[in-house]
């Protein structure tokens, strides 16, 4: 498997999906349609509607059914990065190696973009794909997304991100660091893997295996991404990295060092291989992206 040139094909669809999702930057209203297309048209892996169409695959569907409910993910992702980096959160000037929404247009107008982004996300869930066959599986989608974005999922992990920003330790500090990944990251990522699943008609044990893939994905991005914000420069991250450490956050790399978060990350990437094997076979597609999850320098 050239996980390269599948990443390349899927990543096509993906912006292709994307394009139409979007209002064209000259079509009312232009200043937040532009700034929409400013933060989701800037080069992102796309990892989490891959996934989606990668496990709707594995599942026996066809992918390009549902590019654009997977979309939909994209965009919800977006809204999430781009309140990630207004001042009043992380703060950040740089994302995907251009200007964040708020410096390169105002704080409001990126307020609005991450409000717009989330609810035309969720829309598309709801909407595509079109058709009463896909009704079912169309509701099944929008309930379970709803619930991996909102307050006990990715907006309560972030809530808790903050408070323990600044320096968590004592005993609890293990269980405090997974139980903020696993919601603000982990969630979402879950979500997508399952979308797929679900989308094509899978429920029960089978549908908690491929939720169980996206589990461990979603820590071992994660984790993935907390050694290369110790590691990498802005040059390779498109974003400033060793701001973890300086605002004395808690990560992987701050709590176990560096040679400990490479070891839990090799003993995710085995796990993933075998429950991508148990979804797809061996050589899949979904266990391939899984290493290029726990491998990738940006
Ligand atoms: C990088 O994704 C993103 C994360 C590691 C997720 C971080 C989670 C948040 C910022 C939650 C924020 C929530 C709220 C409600 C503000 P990626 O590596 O896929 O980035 P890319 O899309 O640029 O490739
Ligand atoms: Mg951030």
């Amino acid at each position: 498997m050239n996980v390269g040139r599948l990443l390349e094909s899927e990543r096509a669809a993906v912006e292709a999906g994307l394009e139409r999702l979007l209002p064209p930057g000259d079509a009312w209203h232009r200043r937040l349609n532009r700034a929409m297309r400013h933060a989701v048209f800037a080069g992102g892996k796309r990892i989490r509607p891959i996934l989606a169409r990668l496990a709707h695959a594995a599942a026996g569907g066809d992918p390009d059914a549902i590019t654009l409910a997977a979309c939909g993910l994209e965009l919800i992702h977006t809204y999430s990065l781009v309140h990630d980096d207004l001042p009043a959160l992380d703060d950040d000037d740089l994302r995907r190696g251009r200007p964040t929404v708020h410096v390169a247009f105002d704080e409001a107008t990126a307020i609005l973009v991450g409000d717009a982004l989330l609810t035309e996300g969720l829309g598309a869930i709801a909407r595509y794909p079109e058709g009463a066959s896909w009704a079912p599986g169309r509701a099944r989608a929008v309930a379970l997304v709803a619930a991996a974005a909102g307050a006990l999922g990715m907006v309560g992990g972030q809530m808790e991100d903050l408070e323990a920003t600044g320096g968590v330790d004592g005993p609890d500090a293990a269980e405090r660091l997974q139980r903020i990944h696993r919601h603000k990251t982990g969630c979402l990522l879950q979500a997508s893997v399952e979308l797929g699943a679900v989308l094509a008609g899978v429920e029960g044990s089978g549908r908690e295996r491929f939720a169980r893939f996206g589990e461990r994905l979603g820590l071992a991005f994660q984790v993935a991404d907390d050694l290369l914000d110790a590691t990498a420069t802005a040059g390779e991250m498109g974003k400033s990295p060793g701001k973890d450490e300086a605002a004395g956050k808690l990560t992987y790399v701050t709590l176990y060092g560096l040679d400990r978060t490479r070891r839990i990350l090799e003993e995710l990437e085995a796990e993933l291989g075998l429950l991508a094997r148990e979804l797809e076979g061996p050589d899949g597609a979904l266990g391939a992206v899984a290493s290029f999850v726990c491998r990738r320098q940006s």
